[in-house]
């Protein structure tokens, strides 16, 4: 049976390309931190003000789905893993970034096939970062 696919991803594109660019990390930020900060396992680890946090963010998936390489510009190698080692991260942490970035991706409208793909694109990251028991 045919499956009707409204946008199906396009596998000669980078992610940010089938994501739609700038616009659309910026709006996927944006609806992703609000979610971190109000998660108990996961807010308390990030500063009062978040806004630098989801600039660098910003810059970091930019380059990470094939964009432009905005993070290693402005800060050399990213080094994400030991980035991450002065907080433990969990892997109870690792699955509620996850979900909160899940929820973020379905509130801008990510259609379901490009969603599950790039949340299996951030799964390794997000597990590799695990420091903690
Ligand atoms: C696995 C669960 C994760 C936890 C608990 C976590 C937590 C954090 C925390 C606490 C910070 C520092 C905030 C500050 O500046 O004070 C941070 C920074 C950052 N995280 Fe994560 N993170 C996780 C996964 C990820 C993943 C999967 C990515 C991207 C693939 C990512 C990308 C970043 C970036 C780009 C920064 C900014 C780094 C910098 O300061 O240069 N994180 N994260």
């Amino acid at each position: 049976m045919w499956k009707l696919e409204r946008n199906p991803v396009n596998p000669s594109l980078s992610i940010y390309d089938n994501l739609g660019g700038e616009e659309v990390i910026r709006q996927i930020v944006e609806a992703f931190y609000p979610k971190v900060k109000a998660n108990p396992l996961l807010g308390p680890l990030f500063p009062e003000d978040i806004n630098p946090v989801m600039e660098k963010q910003f810059m970091f998936l930019s380059q990470f789905f094939g964009g432009p390489s905005l993070f290693s510009d402005a800060y050399g190698h990213p080094m994400m893993r030991a980035r991450h080692l002065p907080f433990p991260v969990t892997r109870e942490r690792a699955e509620a970034w996850l979900a909160c970035m899940t929820e973020a991706l379905e509130e801008v409208g990510i259609e379901e096939e490009l969603k599950d793909f790039v949340i299996k694109r951030l799964s390794g990251p997000a597990f590799h970062f695990v420091n903690t028991p």
